[in-house]
């Protein structure tokens, strides 16, 4: 009896230890493999979690934006700047950190689909382009892209210098000494993708104030999802997580340009008609007409390629990608400013020579070369998006590796672009590692705020032309001083790279 007990004993261990070859048991996932059968740990560093026979889940045990942050970089240095390997429930996370490694995926045809953490985003951005997949995202991509055409580029150029010269108006006016440059930097930009989105202006809307707030409380409770891995769970954050003023406030967020698209519907068909009698230059007022990307989706919508639901979705995308990362990229590039005054000096004798304000063009902003060395220099040290994830829908063969389905990829952005082979003393600030002479040898994925391959960021033109307009406005009136220090900055890891203090600076004005 004993010895059948034993026997019995004896075979469940060898068959649980076979299984545990191919399936990681405690995290009920499959293993990684190699392509060409060699040992994993040859190809890949794979990462020891806290108890490492579950894998890495006891890892997220009181994880905090912050904690993430520092988690990351700890991975990076342990895995001695190369790719790695943690296993969690359900799934294997492939991490990228180096230019070399990330050459395949960007390159790549089938990885496209965006990875798990997206989920908590759905609900705001549907099935808009950012997270949409397969012949979807490629029919929008294709719609969508005429809306940032260089031309388009031009009218949009006209609302970002309006918005920039009423920032100034505004910064004239404040008694402050002290400005908390996060409060008037993200006012701007969501001024900017609303009338550049929908064609109307934020502050003439009723009910503008309300949602600002709804945006941002929006992107909290998606921050808040991220970072605890429990609220992954519909149930967990239905039942503990703030839902209910969620769930309120994407109805605030959706009837608010909802209402907007009708209406701008309405004009868009009274327009359509009245067309074929007049020129279409001027609209009924006799100003020059303006573009919104409304107009090629209505276009669209009346050719049948999209629904009223489709456009609320891509509205809500435009709005929520070109919002927070071009306020996060034009925060720390003030920063940066106030830090390196030798730096700001050279931008205002660029500026000096490319005439007045107000007639600037998008060709007189290209011109500014050394303020976009500026601009890639921060996204480089501080990018707006610092990691970007992928999700396998089948088996995936990558660098050498057999990435089970459903495992996800993340593309360490942030480490890639601190590589001390392509970027020498990785943390200095030196705008001129970006002149066209410094940067003939890098390697092509060794700069990639934008991400890289067909699913790069379809606004970086849009973006860096936003941020010039307002950092040229700024620089010719002020000189912008340091208060916030570099060294006590905490940093937080999410969607969006952020700090958890505000940053601020003073602004001195410059007598003309
Ligand atoms: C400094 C500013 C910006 C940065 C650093 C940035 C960065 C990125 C990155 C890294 C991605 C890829 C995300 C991923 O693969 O998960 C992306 C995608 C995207 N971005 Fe941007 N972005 C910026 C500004 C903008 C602006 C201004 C807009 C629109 C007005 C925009 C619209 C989009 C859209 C729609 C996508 C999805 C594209 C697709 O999947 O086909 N972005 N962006």
């Amino acid at each position: 009896m004993c010895f059948v007990f034993l026997a019995i004993c004896l075979i469940l261990f060898i068959c649980l230890y076979k299984l545990n070859e191919n399936y990681f048991v405690l995290c009920f996932c499959k293993r990684v493999r190699t392509i060409d059968g060699s040992k994993l740990e040859d190809k890949v560093c794979v990462v020891p979690g806290k108890v490492p026979m579950f894998g890495n889940n006891f890892d997220l045990i009181d994880m905090t934006p912050e904690t993430i942050f520092h988690y990351s970089r700890n991975h990076y240095r342990y895995a001695k700047g190369k790719h790695y390997l943690l296993y969690f429930l359900f799934t294997a996370v492939y991490s990228i950190n180096n230019a070399e490694d990330a050459a395949e995926l960007f390159q790549s045809t089938t990885i496209l689909e965006k990875s798990v953490l997206y989920k908590y985003v759905e609900p705001f951005l549907g099935e808009g382009l950012l997270i949409s997949s397969d012949r979807k995202w490629f029919s929008r991509r294709k719609l969508l892209t005429p809306a940032f055409h260089f031309n388009v580029l031009q009218t949009f150029n006209d609302i970002f210098k309006e918005e920039s010269l009423k920032l100034l108006k505004k910064l004239q006016h404040l008694q402050k000494d002290e400005i908390e440059i996060n409060d008037i930097v993200t006012e701007f930009t969501l001024n900017n993708v609303i009338e550049t989105a929908l064609g109307v202006k934020l502050d003439d809307m009723k009910g503008s104030a309300q949602y600002r707030h709804t945006i941002h409380d929006i992107e909290e409770v998606i921050l808040e999802r991220i970072y605890n891995p429990l609220m992954y769970y519909d149930f967990v954050f239905r039942l503990f997580g703030r839902y209910k003023k969620h769930k309120e406030d994407l109805k605030i967020a959706s009837n608010f340009s909802s209402k907007i698209i009708q209406k701008k519907r309405e004009e868009y068909r009274k327009k359509k008609e009245m067309e074929k009698q007049q020129d279409n230059e001027v609209d009924d007022f006799g100003k020059k007409k303006r573009y919104a990307m409304l107009d090629t989706l209505l276009d669209e919508e009346s050719k049948g390629n999209i629904d009223h639901e489709g456009i609320c979705d891509e509205v809500n995308t435009f709005m929520f990608e070109g919002y927070d990362t071009t306020s996060t990229c034009l925060i720390f590039t003030i920063l940066n400013l106030a830090l390196h005054p030798d730096v700001q000096k050279k931008c205002r004798e660029e500026i000096a020579n490319i005439g007045d304000f107000s007639s600037l063009t998008v060709f007189d902003f290209n011109k500014l070369e050394y303020l976009e060395c500026v601009l890639k220099e921060t996204l480089r040290l501080y990018p707006s998006v610092p990691f970007i994830a992928r999700t396998c829908v089948a088996e995936t063969r990558i660098n050498g590796l057999i990435l089970p389905t459903n495992s996800q990829i993340n593309v360490h952005v942030y480490d890639i672009m601190r590589d001390p082979r392509h970027f020498p003393n990785p943390t200095e600030f030196k705008p001129e590692r970006f002149t066209p002479e410094n940067s003939v040898d890098r390697h092509p994925f060794a700069f990639v705020p934008f991400s890289a391959g067909s699913r790069n960021c379809i606004g970086q033109k849009f973006a860096i032309l936003e941020m010039k307009a307002v950092l040229v406005a700024l620089l010719s009136n002020f000189e912008i001083l340091p208060v916030t220090k570099l060294e006590d900055l905490i940093f937080e890891y999410g969607i969006i790279l952020r700090t958890k203090q505000k940053i601020y600076a003073k602004l001195k004005k410059i007598e003309k």
